[in-house]
């Protein structure tokens, strides 16, 4: 992604330390936070410095690197960050599979982080013909590069038809309550792509008004049915998009697709701490007596989905 006319990468290594944009901070302040310890993993994860399943896949492959000496300890902490993104437990076993080969941990984990970018630039080249002159794209939370290392799921059809000097016009839900949606925003401008930034609860007003053709959003673990999970609020998207007759496609690579679940009823949903609800950037909004709940994904029915963008083209069912 292009930074003020630099390209960065949201993660990269560089010998034994693995540097990350420290999203917690933007688009205020850039910031790098820079991992040395398999410990500074675990809390790049947890406390969303980095954040968006690919990406915390290839931070966990990096982990795994950074504790090769004792590969079931480091999985059995790297496990425990999040629970919801296939995409971790995948690299984990990645590496798990190459130490026990005897591969040299650090390589394996760059290939691991650059299949997952050329990956991601795959979806965007058979996204982008789903995207015509003068399309108006929705997506929710931030599937860019951010969230995935370079190009992004939802946002690589976006970037790539943007490159190929179609017009279009994109609205970012906002994306309680970690605002996800700014950071989308953030890349949206700096890659000067046109673009609003909406209220959660303003995409059904823009879907009636007819100012909506297209629903893009990625995931963070899709059942071997097709249902998958994202982040909350994606599935009443869905529902929304299939009211009002309006396309709405899933962009994930392979990493994501868990062959393991049959079915969305078997994917875990992380809770999210009380403070994400009650404070913004620090300051209580909240009485400290009310009471929360904080899930920070939900589940939407593989029915909703008109299809699915992968590196190996787009699936139907
Ligand atoms: O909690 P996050 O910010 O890590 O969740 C990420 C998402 O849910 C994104 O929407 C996403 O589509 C998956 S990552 C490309």
């Amino acid at each position: 992604m292009k930074i003020n006319g630099k390209d960065y990468q949201s993660l990269w290594r560089e010998e034994e330390t693995i540097h990350f944009i420290d999203q917690r901070k933007l688009p205020h302040t850039f910031e790098i936070y820079s991992a040395r310890t398999i410990d500074d993993i675990a809390y790049a994860i947890k406390e969303m410095v980095v954040r968006g399943a690919p990406a915390i896949g290839a931070a966990a492959a990096y982990g795994m690197a950074i504790g090769n000496k004792n590969p079931e300890r480091t999985a059995t902490v790297l496990r425990t960050t999040r629970p919801t993104a296939y995409d971790l437990f995948h690299a984990i076993e990645y590496m798990t599979n190459a130490i026990q080969q005897g591969k040299n941990a650090f390589t394996a984990a760059t290939l691991y982080a650059q299949t997952i970018i050329s990956r991601c630039k795959k979806i965007g080249e058979h996204g982008e013909k789903l995207i015509k002159d003068s399309t108006r794209i929705l997506t929710h939370c931030n599937a860019g590069a951010l969230a995935t290392i370079d190009y992004g799921t939802a946002l690589a059809p976006i970037r790539l038809a943007h490159e190929n000097k179609k017009e279009l016009f994109v609205y970012a839900d906002e994306t309680r309550p970690r605002l996800q949606g700014v950071l989308t925003a953030w890349e949206l401008y700096h890659e000067g792509i046109p673009h609003v930034l909406i209220a959660d609860n303003a995409a059904g007003y823009y879907m009636r008004k007819k100012d909506i053709d297209l629903v893009i959003v990625g995931a963070d673990r899709i059942a071997k049915n097709g249902d998958f999970a994202n982040k909350i609020g994606t599935y009443e998207k869905a529902v929304l998009a299939k009211e009002n007759g309006i396309p709405f496609y899933v962009a994930a690579p392979a990493s994501t697709f868990d062959p393991h679940l049959k079915d969305g009823s078997q994917i875990i949903i992380e809770e999210r701490a009380k403070q994400e609800m009650t404070q913004i950037a620090g300051i209580t909004i909240m009485p400290e007596w009310i009471s929360v709940k904080n899930p920070a994904f939900d589940v939407t029915p593989q029915k909703y989905v008109s299809g699915y963008i992968t590196e190996d083209g787009i699936l139907k069912k």
